[in-house]
């Protein structure tokens, strides 16, 4: 079947950048987002294209030309549905919260919703594309409920992981290492994989389309993030050993990047991996090991997230130890919210934990990051229910200005390698700090030399 209308459910950070592309490449098929959230879609449909809620390189330009013409954002979920021949679902699978699994497992509660709502409005005939990162076999879910539909509709569920990293969403999307598509290997279910390979045809080049079984495809989503993370957390690891040695961790990375087989790519050593994937994405891998009694496997995988934890554990030990073991009242000023550059998103950033134990200690913040909104802040760190949100917004403050949030502050932490950070007027910050005035680079991303040659103590991650 030649695909002219899709139709995909949700408009977040992998919907709308997605579908924007899509739509892009292929103006002869009319790309419809919808979502529940009307605030949303509304800014989806900003006449301002700089409004659109995800922030992306390059993203509202696409918007732009594709938005009016074969790109539309709607609340009208069920009408888009039905007049669909292909509906991707990309809804937000976050860990559960709560009862079995919780802490582990991915929430299907949106999942399923959706996959009741197709069901319930379709008229005809529709391939459904799970596109949100899923557990494996989640598939088998969504067909059980889509078998019962009682319309006489029929359809067949594919796999289409998405390999996007934030920050690098468009480009990503127009050139793709590799699209990935998994199918049930009947008669239906490829014709229904060739009817989404003709659709990334348009522009991704054919040998870069690869077709599995659709456990293969879910499967391989969850092991490229754990291994992308196993990296981080290996490097991570050694961070600590560099600290305790003359080893410097940028230098060690080096070294072993120009290891044909090992590679320069995540090896950079962080404050911590965050990001809306990584952490669920093992989290899942872990639950599922342990569903099938694979203690050893799922050990093994549950160690980069206890790493990741304490690596964000560390850094805040590590500025509380050397401000004289005591932050209480003193100022910091927080570079950074996001959980990487180029990004407005803050799921899982390092920085919600660190500023979570510094407030423990009673510690004053002043949070400066280009992209994430005032509130976005208040929210994470309400989320963690640590302690009240009035208590939060009289302990952290979030300013638009990083001069001012540096301003009479004890330290700087870097939590977020934004590019602008290195070109600061670091002279002036340094005047208007407290001294002895410190640095702490979560993302080793400033001139070290630089700085102390400025008056700042600078402590970077692993040297
Ligand atoms: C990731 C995967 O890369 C992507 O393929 C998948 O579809 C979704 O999850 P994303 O979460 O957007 O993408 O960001 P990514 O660039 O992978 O970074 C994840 C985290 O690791 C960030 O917090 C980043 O700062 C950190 N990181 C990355 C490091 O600390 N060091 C590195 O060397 C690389
Ligand atoms: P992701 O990073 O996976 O794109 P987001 O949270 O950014 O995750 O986006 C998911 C979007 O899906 C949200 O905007 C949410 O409102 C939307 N959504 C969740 N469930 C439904 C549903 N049943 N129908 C329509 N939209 C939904």
């Amino acid at each position: 079947m030649s695909i002219t209308k899709i139709c995909c459910i949700g408009a977040g950070y992998v919907g709308g950048p997605t579908m924007a592309v899509i739509a892009k490449q292929c103006p002869h098929i009319r790309v419809t987002v919808v979502d529940l959230n009307e605030a949303r879609i509304a800014a989806w449909n900003d006449s301002d294209v700089t409004k659109i809620p995800v922030y992306e390189p390059g993203l509202s330009e696409v918007v732009a030309e594709a938005r009016g013409r074969n790109l539309f954002f709607s609340t009208d979920v069920d009408g888009a549905i039905d007049e669909a021949e292909m509906v991707f679902i990309s809804v937000n699978t976050p860990t559960k919260t709560y009862g079995a699994g919780k802490g582990q497992a991915a929430d299907l509660k949106w999942i399923e919703l959706c996959a009741r709502q197709i069901a319930r409005v379709s008229t005809t005939d529709k391939i459904v594309v799970e596109k949100s990162t899923l557990p494996v076999r989640t598939a088998s879910t969504l067909k059980d409920i889509l078998s019962h539909t009682g319309s006489g509709a029929s359809f067949q569920i594919l796999s289409n992981p998405e390999f996007l990293a934030e920050g690098t969403a468009v480009d990503d999307l127009l050139r793709p290492d590799r699209v990935l598509i998994g199918g049930d290997q009947s008669e239906e279910g490829r014709a229904a994989i060739g009817s989404l390979v003709e659709v990334y045809a348009n522009w991704v080049p054919r040998e870069r389309i690869l077709t599995t079984n659709v456990w293969s495809s879910e499967l391989s989503k969850l092991t490229a993030n754990a291994f992308l993370a196993q990296r981080v957390s290996s490097i991570n690891s050694l961070s600590e050993l560099c600290e305790h040695t003359e080893a410097d961790v940028s230098e060690v990375s080096r070294a072993i990047g120009t290891d044909s087989r090992i590679g320069p790519k995540f090896l950079k050593a962080s404050v911590g991996f965050g990001g809306s994937c990584f952490q669920k994405d093992i989290l899942n891998l872990v639950y599922i090991a342990r569903t099938y009694g694979l203690q050893e496997v799922a050990d093994y995988w549950e160690q980069v997230i206890i790493m990741n934890d304490h690596q964000k554990r560390r850094f805040a030990g590590r500025i509380i130890r050397t401000l004289y073991n005591t932050v209480n009242g003193k100022k910091i000023a927080f570079l950074g919210w996001a959980f990487k550059k180029d990004t407005n998103d803050t799921r899982e950033s390092a920085a919600i934990y660190v500023a979570d134990h510094l407030l423990l200690e009673q510690a004053e913040l002043s949070v400066y990051d280009p992209k994430v909104p005032v509130q976005q802040v208040y929210t994470d760190l309400d989320y963690l229910a640590t302690r009240s949100s009035d208590e939060n917004k009289s302990l952290l403050k979030v300013v638009n200005d990083p001069y001012e949030a540096c301003r009479d502050a004890h330290a700087v932490a870097v939590l977020t390698e934004w590019d602008e950070f290195r070109d600061y007027d670091w002279q002036r910050i340094y005047d208007n700090m407290l001294k002895p005035a410190h640095v702490f680079d979560g993302r080793n991303i400033l001139d070290r030399a630089k700085l102390e040659a400025i008056g700042f103590k600078v402590k970077a991650i692993g040297s």
